[in-house]
């Protein structure tokens, strides 16, 4: 979502008379595009405004800016406890970031942090370099007030795009030579821009051009529809692969984090994915040691994940947000429990990763390639339609941006590798 986000931040500014440099020490203006989700997210940003501190010294006229969800949370605090910070902006606010740097150009402080119900940025271009993948943000904010989660708070009230002007983009991105799509949203599946819904996006998007293959994140588990099961099993170009945030396999954890649905309903979902489009790979959120959870409540999430065996997870530390409805519960679970049970859960996805990659052996995927493999430059990397990343040696007749077969002769948890299939086998 912050990489989408620079892209429009460097959309508004080189409109603007603004130019990008890759060079730290060249540049006039820094903006830090932060994240507040998890306590760690923003040490790191205060980690990245220390060493800030040596160019603001040696060259005092560098604007600093920080923008996203800690502008937004922190506000006027961030200035008054980071001397360094000239500019705060947060993710509504973004079109008048030319003049928030001019007020910090004229000696005083720039801060933009009003929330807006109809901002989405519709109209304005974002600035991306050549490539082959890209982010569309089709909508902005949330809704459903998970009550672990800052970002209703940071990111303000859910508003979509309009239809025809992401249509229009991906049009644009597909003449540039673009592959890879993936659609943006906190809540995906309650996308509507009035007259279509998230199912009619992924349709139009994919009709745009059937080389390019289409993502989408982030699904909830509760506005998942089955016309969007079905748009996905009826276009080979929109891929395979739903990210659907399971947070905890225990109805009553699920219940205090305010997720709206019961595990039975998940898991259900689950099958009826699986029945409709065959092959499906889903992977999930989950969030070890919310307030009150007990082993029992820890077990069902180890359960969860045994039914369903995701191909991939992100799995978290319960973070309190101040301003959440979790942050007033107390923080029973000790911090080294926590620990223990996210090293638990993640030991176990990386042993399902592993077996289902280990069932791929054999198999022949069709695999965009998409770079080299970040171990050798004599091998290509490029992910399957189940977002599976898949090594296998390079070779002279084929170029990054094409669909190949590989064969998969072996498997980590993480990575599949190969072998190219050359008769005929271009796709
Ligand atoms: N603590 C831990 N994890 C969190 N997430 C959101 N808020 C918190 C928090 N306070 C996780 C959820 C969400 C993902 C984007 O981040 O799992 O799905
Ligand atoms: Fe946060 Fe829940 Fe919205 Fe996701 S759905 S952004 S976890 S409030």
């Amino acid at each position: 979502m912050n990489f989408a986000d620079t892209e429009l931040v460097l959309g508004v500014l080189t409109n603007n008379g603004f130019g990008v440099t890759k060079e730290l020490t060249d540049a006039n203006v820094i903006l830090l595009n932060t994240c507040s989700i998890r306590e760690n997210a923003e040490q790191r940003i205060y980690g990245r405004l220390e060493n800030l501190k040596k160019i603001k010294k040696e060259k005092p006229e560098t604007i600093i800016g920080i923008i996203g969800c800690m502008a937004e949370r922190l506000r006027k605090s961030l200035i008054e406890e980071k001397k360094i910070v000239d500019v705060v902006v947060g993710p509504d606010e973004y079109r008048r970031l030319p003049e928030f740097i001019d007020t910090a150009l004229g000696g005083e402080k720039g801060i933009g942090v009003k929330l807006s119900r109809t901002e989405t940025y519709d109209d304005i271009q974002p600035y991306r370099e050549e490539g082959l993948s890209a982010w569309i943000s089709v909508m902005r904010g949330c809704d459903k007030f998970c009550t672990f989660c800052v970002v209703p708070f940071t990111r303000g009230r859910e508003r979509s795009r309009s239809l025809s002007t992401i249509i229009s983009e991906i049009e644009n991105l597909s003449q540039r030579g673009f592959k890879e799509i993936t659609l943006l949203g906190q809540n995906v599946n309650s996308y509507n821009d009035d007259h279509y819904d998230f199912a009619d996006l992924l349709a139009s998007s994919a009709k745009v051009d059937s080389n390019i293959r289409i993502r989408f994140t982030t699904s909830h588990p509760q506005d998942l529809s089955e016309k969007l099961l079905y748009t996905i099993a009826e276009n080979s170009n929109i891929c395979n692969y739903i990210h659907l945030p399971v947070q905890s396999g225990s109805n009553r954890i699920l219940e205090l984090m305010n997720r709206t649905y019961t595990i039975e309903h998940y898991l259900n979902l689950i099958d009826k994915a699986r029945r409709i489009i065959p092959n499906v790979s889903f992977s999930t959120d989950i969030i070890a040691g919310f307030p009150t959870e007990t082993i029992d409540d820890y077990l069902m999430t180890i359960d969860v994940m045994q039914k369903v065996r995701y191909d991939g997870a992100y799995m978290f530390k319960y973070s309190p947000r101040e301003g959440t409805k979790a942050f007033n519960m107390i923080d029973d679970v000790s911090e080294e429990t926590k620990g223990k049970r996210l090293n638990n859960i993640i030991e176990l996805q990386q042993k399902i990763s592993f077996e289902i990659n280990q069932s791929q052996i054999g198999t022949e995927e069709v695999v965009l390639v998409e770079g080299f493999s970040k171990k050798s430059d004599q091998h290509f990397s490029g992910r399957t339609d189940s977002n599976k990343v898949v090594v296998f040696p390079k070779n002279d007749e084929i170029k990054l941006g094409d669909y190949v077969k590989v064969k998969i002769n072996s498997a980590t948890s993480g990575t599949l590798l190969g072998e190219l299939k050359i008769n005929g086998t271009l796709i």
